[in-house]
C-alpha cells in the first residue's frame, strides 16, 4: 500500500475521535510539539496521531526529500524548466563554507556584494535623505515591504515606501507627500523588464525631474540584468546586481532587501540574516521528526492532500506581521500553484494550498465567524511572540494572547448544543424559541490548528520564520513532486495584456477579441 493510500485509509478511521480525545493524552503536548533554537511548533491541536506522523514522515522520507535538500544546498539545477540552481541560502550564509555553482564559489561575490549594499545604506542612512521608495512588484516588493513593517521598532533610518501596483494611485498617494529632493528612489526588478515597474520607474524620475531632484544620484537599482539598468541611466555605483539562482520570492535576503538594510541598518539587517542561516542548518541536520520545515509541510500535506481542507489561514497575532499572509501567498502559491508533476505528467493529486488571513485580532471580527461555524474547515495557523515591543503596554500583549490561545481552544472544543441551550435557557428563551437559538450556539469544534511562537519579533527571529515557510514550500514541492522554482503560470496574463494595450488605447480595432473582452473594451471607451 502506498504511502498516500494509507495516510487515506488513516483520514477514514479518524471517524469520531475528535481533537480534544487526543489531548486527552496528558503526553500529547510535549510528543506533538518542536523547537528550533528559541522556536517553539505545537501541532498537537491536528487530528494527526502518531501513526499519521509516521507515515507522513515515510512519506517524505521515500520521496527524497532529504536528497532534494542536499542538492539544493549544493547548487544543483534543481529548477529544472529554467535549467537553474536555487541558492537564496547562499545569500544568508554568513559564517558558512564556499557554496559551488558549477565549479565556481559564489560566496567571494555575495560577501561583496553585502559590502558595497552596507556601504551604500550607511551613506544613504547618514545622508540627506528624508525618504526611500522601492518600486518592484511581487518578490521585489513583497519581502521588503513585509519585512520593513515586521521590524518597525528597529527602524532608525529614512522612511521606507513601497510602490507596486501599476495603478497610477499607488505612484501618485506615494509621492504626493514626499520632497523630491530628498527622496532616494530604488528600482528593484530583478528582470528589469517587469512592465508594472518599469511604468512606476518612468513616472517616478519624471516626477524628480519636475520638482528638483536628480535622478542621477537619487536612483538606485536592484537587478540581475546590470545592462538594462545602465539604459535606463542609473548610475552603476548604484546598481547592485545579483545572480539568476536567486528566485524572485526568495530574494529578500540579498540586494532587494536593500530598503530594509537602510531601514534597520547593516547590523540588524545581519542579524536577520543570521536568523534564516539559523533556520538553514537546522533544516539541514534535524532529524525529520524534530525538524520545524518538514513538520510544518507535513501538517500541510494532511490538511490539503489527505483531508481535502483546500485553504489555509495564516494568522500571525502580530500586527506587524499583517503582511506576512500576502507575502506568503506569493510564496506558497507562486511556488506550489501548479499542475503538472516534474517530468510534466498531470499532477494525480491536489497542489499547492490556497492561503490567506490578516493580523489577529482583526481577523476575529471579520472572517472568523465563517472559521468557526462555516460548513468548510479552514486549518488555521496562529503564529505569536511571548513578548511585544511595547514594554509600558504589556496589558495590550497579555489581552493579544489571551486572544489567540482562545482561538485555538475555541476550534477544537467547540460548543455542544447541549451547552448551547443552557446559555440560551440561561438568557430566558424556552420551547422551541429555545432550542432554535441554541442551534445558532453551537460549535461543532474539531477544527485543527498549529501555534508557532517565538519569544519577540526581531530581526533575527523575523529571519527564521521566512526561512522556515521558505523550506516548508520546498519540502511540499519535493512530496507533490512538482517544481516549486519557477512560475510559467503568470506569464499568459501578461502576453495577453501587451496584446491588449493597443486596444484599449484605441490604436487597434477591438475585431479579434472574444464578445466579452470586445463589450468590455466598449464600455472603457464610452465611459473612460
Ligand atoms: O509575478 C511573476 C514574477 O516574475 C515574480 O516571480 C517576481 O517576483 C515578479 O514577477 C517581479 O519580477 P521582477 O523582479 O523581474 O520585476
Amino acid at each position: 500500500m502506498s504511502h498516500w493510500t494509507k495516510l487515506s485509509e488513516l483520514h477514514k478511521a479518524t471517524g469520531n475521535r475528535t481533537i480534544a480525545d487526543l489531548l486527552a493524552d496528558p503526553a500529547r503536548a510535549g510528543d506533538f510539539t518542536a523547537t528550533a533554537g528559541d522556536m517553539y511548533f505545537d501541532y498537537s491541536k491536528t487530528n494527526i496521531t502518531a501513526d499519521i506522523r509516521e507515515t507522513l514522515l515515510a512519506l517524505a522520507r521515500d520521496t527524497n526529500v532529504e536528497d532534494r535538500r542536499d542538492a539544493m544546498f549544493a547548487g544543483a539545477r534543481i529548477n529544472e524548466t529554467e535549467d537553474r540552481a536555487v541558492l537564496h541560502t547562499a545569500l544568508r550564509n554568513l559564517d558558512g563554507g564556499p557554496v559551488m555553482v558549477d565549479g565556481v564559489d559564489v560566496m567571494p561575490g555575495v560577501h561583496q556584494t553585502l559590502a558595497d549594499m552596507r556601504a551604500f545604506a550607511e551613506k544613504v542612512r547618514d545622508g540627506a535623505y528624508t525618504d526611500v521608495v522601492n518600486i518592484g512588484i511581487g518578490g521585489s516588493d513583497l519581502g521588503p515591504a513585509m519585512a520593513v513593517r515586521a521590524l518597525a521598532p528597529y527602524h532608525d533610518g529614512p522612511r521606507c515606501h513601497f510602490v507596486s501596483n501599476v495603478d497610477g494611485a499607488d505612484i501618485s498617494d506615494t509621492l504626493r507627500v514626499l520632497d523630491a529632493k530628498t527622496t532616494l528612489v530604488i528600482v528593484a526588478s530583478k528582470t528589469f523588464t517587469t512592465i508594472e515597474t518599469m511604468t512606476n520607474a518612468r513616472t517616478a524620475r519624471a516626477w524628480m525631474l519636475d520638482h528638483g531632484g536628480d535622478p542621477s544620484t537619487q536612483f538606485a537599482a536592484l537587478s540581475t540584468a546590470e545592462d538594462k539598468t545602465t539604459d535606463f541611466g542609473i548610475n552603476r555605483v548604484q546598481v547592485f546586481g545579483f545572480e539568476d539562482w536567486v528566485g524572485g520570492r526568495y530574494s529578500v535576503w540579498g540586494p532587494i532587501g536593500l530598503s530594509l538594510m537602510i531601514a534597520i541598518g547593516p547590523k540588524a539587517f545581519d542579524a536577520f540574516l543570521r536568523g534564516a542561516q539559523d533556520m538553514d542548518s537546522h533544516f539541514r541536520s534535524a532529524d525529520l521528526h524534530e525538524n520545524l520545515p518538514v513538520l510544518l509541510a507535513l501538517v500541510g500535506i494532511w490538511h490539503n492532500q489527505i483531508c481535502n481542507h483546500a485553504t489555509r489561514a495564516v494568522l500571525p497575532y502580530d500586527e506587524r506581521l499583517g503582511l506576512l499572509p500576502n507575502y506568503l501567498q506569493q510564496l506558497e502559491m507562486e511556488s506550489n500553484g501548479k499542475g503538472v508533476t516534474r517530468d510534466g505528467s498531470d499532477s494525480p493529486r491536489n497542489t499547492g494550498p490556497v492561503v490567506w488571513g490578516a493580523a489577529g485580532t482583526n481577523g476575529q471580527h471579520a472572517f472568523y465567524q465563517l472559521i468557526h461555524q462555516g460548513t468548510r474547515v479552514i486549518p488555521c495557523e496562529f503564529l505569536l511572540a511571548a513578548k511585544g515591543h511595547e514594554p509600558d503596554l504589556a496589558h495590550h500583549h497579555q489581552l493579544l494572547v489571551a486572544n489567540c490561545l482562545a482561538q485555538s481552544q475555541a476550534l477544537m472544543q467547540g460548543r455542544s448544543l447541549d451547552q448551547a441551550r443552557k446559555i440560551a435557557a440561561d438568557k430566558g428563551f424556552t420551547g422551541e424559541e429555545l432550542e432554535k437559538q441554541a442551534r445558532h450556539r453551537v460549535f461543532t469544534g474539531n477544527r485543527p490548528s498549529t501555534t508557532l511562537l517565538y519569544p519577540e519579533l526581531d530581526p533575527f527571529t523575523l529571519g527564521q520564520i521566512i526561512a522556515l515557510y521558505e523550506h516548508r514550500v520546498f519540502v511540499e514541492g519535493v512530496i507533490l513532486d512538482i517544481l516549486s522554482f519557477d512560475q510559467w503560470g503568470v506569464e499568459l496574463g501578461k502576453e495577453l495584456a501587451t496584446a491588449l494595450q493597443p486596444v484599449i488605447e484605441g490604436t487597434e480595432p477591438t475585431d479579434g477579441q472574444d464578445a466579452s473582452t470586445a463589450a468590455l473594451v466598449n464600455y472603457i471607451h464610452r465611459h473612460g
